[in-house]
């Protein structure tokens, strides 16, 4: 079986990676497309663990890929502040559009507003009376893909769950999900960059449409909600409103998509934690969940600037400068995980930082963790053996990591 992160070191071995001049290879989509840098992490953290970038394509900004220096920045909003962007973006493009208009990219105390808001959703209450449903979709999902044998992964089941729950979350009507479906498997999947964009222009369309109506007649959805939700006696302008469900969307299909596929890739690659998992399944799937988030650790990175002059790891950041968090390093940490590139389904304590930490820590999490459950549930319950059936593909972003397609070639369980 392949270990990913032994054979992408090798590769970078090859290249010669530990040198400070590779770090600017981490905002390189292409670095990507071959797995993740692990090796030119690993050198960092070893050597460089808070360094800085000089200004190109992109602005100037620190890096950080140490566990420590990274939960200190997500932990403490006031100093770090998501208003201005979380995501590394080319100069060129100038400012996010989300700037202090959603969820994510808002500080204390506008971001409690909108986190208060949409929370409620989230909660073990409400997520229990999906679970039925949820479980349902996972087990026809997982019945497709077994009838057609050969498929690909990500699209054919892990893309499909994460999207109809989303959109029954939002209200988005039976009739128009597929095309919801569509434009957002294109949003990420199209070959090229000019029809992923025209595919997230056709659901921001969407989604302002969708707000007006609900606007006039509200439902019992989250888009309602934040349609009716008012900030200092004001409705929120709907461009807004837009951005926050396009980011639900987003936030909401892409990493559980990421996560489920790396993690079935993970398990195929290490066949004794297969096992594992199938013959004590209730036993073992919330360990094994944590081990899948923290070793596909899809959000590649997460950036924060600083309110203030800081001292991080030794050096000095000062006020206004961008500070970038590699989660995905994070998580390889040994000062923190024994054996960080071992796929370990018992391990424990895991606390990584795959979903964040802090104010924004992730407020899908039990939702995603519903998700991976039931899919890998019906895997375990519907398929006999799968394989790997051509060469999985890789995402060439710097922002999310992962797949972008895993042939799999599945046959059925047989019942006695
Ligand atoms: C494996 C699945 C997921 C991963 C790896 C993931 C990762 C993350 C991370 C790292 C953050 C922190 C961002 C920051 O600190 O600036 C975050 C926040 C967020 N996530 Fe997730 N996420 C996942 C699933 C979901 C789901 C299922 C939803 C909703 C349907 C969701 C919605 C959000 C939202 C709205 C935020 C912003 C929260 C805030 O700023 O207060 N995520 N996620």
């Amino acid at each position: 079986m392949i270990d990913t992160s032994t054979v992408i070191d090798g590769i970078h071995a090859v290249h010669g990676v530990h040198d400070v001049h590779d770090i600017g290879r981490l905002v390189d989509g292409e670095t990507y497309r071959h797995g993740n840098p692990f090796g030119l992490w690993r050198w960092m953290r070893e050597n460089e663990p808070v360094v800085r970038h000089e200004p190109g394509v992109f602005p100037a900004f620190w890096s950080l890929t140490r566990f420590d220096e990274v939960k200190e920045v997500l932990r403490d909003a006031e100093t770090f502040s998501s208003s201005s962007g979380i995501l590394l973006r080319p100069l060129a493009q100038g400012e996010d559009p989300g700037s202090n208009r959603t969820l994510a990219l808002s500080d204390p105390p506008r971001h409690q507003l909108l986190r208060g808001a949409v929370a409620g959703w989230f909660a073990p209450r409400n997520l229990r009376r999906l679970s039925d449903s949820l479980d349902s979709a996972a087990y026809s999902i997982v019945r497709s893909a077994v009838a057609a044998s050969r498929i690909d992964f990500v699209g054919d089941v892990a893309a499909k769950l994460p999207i109809e729950v989303v959109c029954s979350f939002l209200g988005v009507p039976d009739e128009d999900r597929p095309s919801l479906v569509q434009w957002s498997t294109d949003a990420f999947c199209a070959g090229t960059a000019e029809d992923r964009s025209i595919a997230h222009l056709e659901i921001l369309d969407y989604f302002g449409d969708l707000v007006e109506r609900r606007r006039a007649t509200p439902g019992e959805d989250l888009v309602s909600v934040l349609a009716g939700l008012t900030h200092q006696g004001e409705h929120l302008p709907v461009d807004e409103v837009v951005l926050n469900c396009d980011n639900l969307l987003v936030g909401g299909t892409e990493n559980v998509r990421l996560a489920m596929s790396g993690g079935m890739l993970a398990l195929l690659e290490h066949p004794e934690q297969w096992a594992l998992l199938r013959d004590d399944f209730d036993t073992v799937v919330n360990t094994a969940i944590d081990e899948i988030l923290r070793w596909t650790s899809s959000a590649t990175h997460i950036m924060r600037r600083a309110t203030r002059d800081v001292e991080l790891g030794g050096r000095l950041i000062r006020r206004g400068e961008l500070v970038v968090c590699w989660l995905t390093s994070a998580n390889r940490d040994p000062a923190h995980f024994p054996d960080p590139d071992v796929f370990d389904v018992r391990r424990g304590p895991n606390r990584h930082l795959a979903l964040g930490a802090g104010p924004h820590y992730c407020v899908g999490t039990q939702l995603a963790k519903l998700e991976i459950r039931a899919v890998l549930r019906e895997f375990f319950a519907q398929v006999g053996d799968a394989a790997v059936d051509g060469e999985p593909e890789y995402l060439d972003s710097i922002v999310v990591n992962g797949l972008r397609a895993l042939p799999l070639r599945l046959t059925p369980r047989r019942t006695e």
